[in-house]
């Protein structure tokens, strides 16, 4: 595991954004593993600020999202589609063919999840899958207690996060209560992976999952296992590191 200190959320954004356009500039058809969450928006941010600029060439690159709630149409302001084309995709050249997120309104979930698998693996795998990390650890819809040997499947949110999403929607009742997600096999057979963290309210988790046991109840805690990691955060989030 690499780990790169930066200095605050701004020098965080841009070292992450340099890794994953050094990845994009050597390998230009590459594919990109993606997330959603407010660590990686800087990031996002940085590297449209570079594409503008005419430093980067997204025309050839692919990109799969770790996940999705279900019951949410690409249009919804709340599905992480509408996210990923806020944040990202309208933005840059890249085709939006190229660009794959689980399907919310998939009428058969199980076989959106196959479908999913079959795209990854079509794709050639995942050259840099990029990941935030919740504070309980865990990495896509990934929740503690999660199987490690896992790919794309359908999860129940737990009550804890349906509460922390609810401020998102009208009503509480409109919180979808499952998502589809991206597995730790999925996540961990990715070539490289980039790990993001920001603040002081993830010293704690970054410290159980980096220099912790391995252990299900830290989802995260599985990367440590994998050949090629590098972990991006800024101070506040490595202080106990
Ligand atoms: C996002 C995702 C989540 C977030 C995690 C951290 O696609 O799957 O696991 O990465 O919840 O979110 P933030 O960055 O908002 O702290």
């Amino acid at each position: 595991m690499k780990v790169y200190r930066a200095e605050d959320y701004t020098s965080m954004s841009r070292r992450a954004a340099n890794i994953l356009s050094a990845q994009v500039i050597l390998k230009p058809d590459s594919v990109l593993g993606l997330a959603t969450g407010s660590t990686p928006v800087g990031m996002y941010r940085q590297l449209i600020n570079w594409y503008d600029k005419g430093d980067i060439d997204f025309s050839q690159t692919r990109t799969v999202n770790l996940d999705e709630y279900l019951g949410l149409a690409p249009d919804h302001e709340q599905s992480y589609r509408h996210f990923m084309q806020e944040n990202l995709f309208d933005h840059i050249n890249i085709r939006p063919e190229n660009t794959h997120v689980p399907d919310g309104l998939a009428p058969d979930p199980e076989e959106e999840c196959r479908r999913y698998n079959q795209i990854i693996a079509g794709l050639g795998g995942i050259d840099l899958q990029v990941l935030g990390m919740g504070h309980n650890g865990h990495i896509g819809f990934n929740e503690p207690e999660e199987a490690f040997e896992l790919e794309t499947h359908v999860v129940d949110l737990t009550q804890d996060t349906i509460r922390a999403n609810a401020r998102f929607f009208s009503s509480p009742d409109q919180v979808p209560r499952r998502a589809i997600t991206m597995g730790i096999k999925s996540i961990m057979q990715a070539r490289h992976i980039l790990v993001v963290v920001s603040g002081a309210d993830k010293a704690d988790i970054v410290r159980r999952a980096f220099a912790g046991p391995v252990t299900p109840l830290v989802p995260a805690s599985i990367l440590q296992m994998h050949p090629h990691l590098s972990l991006v955060g800024d101070e506040a989030a490595l202080s106990q590191l």
